[in-house]
């Protein structure tokens, strides 16, 4: 075992002995809540639960690329709710800049969409968006980029976008990655990453979503791995050296940042 106990304090003395100098952080919808956002699926608080005025034949239809095709009006009618810009950081989000900022974060995988990390000052080198983001969108049958103030019209009015250009007028979509697309290149170019890490933190997440769900199980044999989620999730817990911190996230990056001797700094840090 590598940790002297499967305890926050066993963590914080890792970190604090420099033995965590290459961390993975791995995030879902779950960081993002106590910003305001819904995640996708807490019973009732969850965008999920909350779909019924759009006559779906299920809820993660509206994010399938299928029924996209058939039916885009849905993705449309939510996403002026999901499009970045009106929300604040949380302190979790900090907490990810601020072992940016020590030096010791190697990569954070993250599945949101609403920006956040950006926002709270994670550099872009750092991030793999493994769900894509709003930052760009392009015409899904002949993949020809849509200007962005057109896209933001169309949000705004809750309108279909198409292609510009008029020959092929294809489905605009952001490029968010909906059920049956491919990820990111950039996922899979740095879907190794977590071998090389020496502690792994997973947050706000339900993994319930392939590959994605998969990363953890990339980290090492003997690589701490911390989740800090509402609920235990996936196989974390199945290893000797997993530590659950069950609770709020924002509660667990404080106790973990005061046990390393940072909470002051990472309070500053979130308030500037
Ligand atoms: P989910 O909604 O599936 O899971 C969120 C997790 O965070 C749950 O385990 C919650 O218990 C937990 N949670 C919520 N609020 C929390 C808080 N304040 N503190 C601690 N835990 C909290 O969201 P994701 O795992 O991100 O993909 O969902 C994965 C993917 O499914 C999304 O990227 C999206 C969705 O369909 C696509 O649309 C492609």
């Amino acid at each position: 075992q590598t940790l002297k106990s499967r305890t926050l304090d066993a963590v914080a003395e890792y970190i604090r002995d420099g033995r965590a100098r290459r961390i993975v952080v791995m995030t879902g919808a779950g960081i993002s809540t106590s910003a305001g956002i819904p995640d996708f699926r807490s019973p009732d608080t969850g965008l999920y639960a909350n779909l019924a005025r759009l006559n779906l034949p299920y809820a993660e239809a509206v994010f399938d690329i299928g029924y996209f095709r058939g039916n885009p009006l849905p993705f449309y009618t939510l996403a002026q709710e999901l499009y970045p810009g009106n929300y604040r950081p949380t302190i979790t989000h900090s907490f990810i800049n601020l072992l940016h900022q020590k030096g010791l974060l190697l990569k954070l995988f993250t599945q949101n969409i609403d920006c956040l990390e950006r926002e709270a000052g994670v550099p872009d080198d750092k991030i793999v968006e493994a769900h894509g983001s709003f930052a760009r969108q392009s015409c899904i049958e002949c993949k020809a980029p849509y200007p962005e103030e057109l896209m933001k019209k169309a949000i705004h009015e809750k309108s279909v976008p198409h292609c510009i250009r008029e020959e092929c007028d294809g489905l605009v979509k952001p490029e968010i990655v909906f059920f049956g697309e491919q990820l990111p290149a950039d996922f899979f170019e740095n879907r190794s990453l977590p071998g090389e890490a020496d502690l792994c933190i997973v947050m706000g997440t339900s993994l319930s979503v392939q590959p994605f769900a998969s990363l953890p199980m990339m980290c090492g044999d003997g690589t701490p791995r911390v989740l800090i989620n509402g609920e235990q999730v996936g196989e974390m817990g199945s290893r000797a050296d997993d530590v659950l911190l069950i609770q709020d996230c924002d509660t667990g990056v404080r106790k973990l940042a005061e046990a390393c001797g940072w909470l002051d700094e990472l309070e500053d840090l979130w308030e500037q």
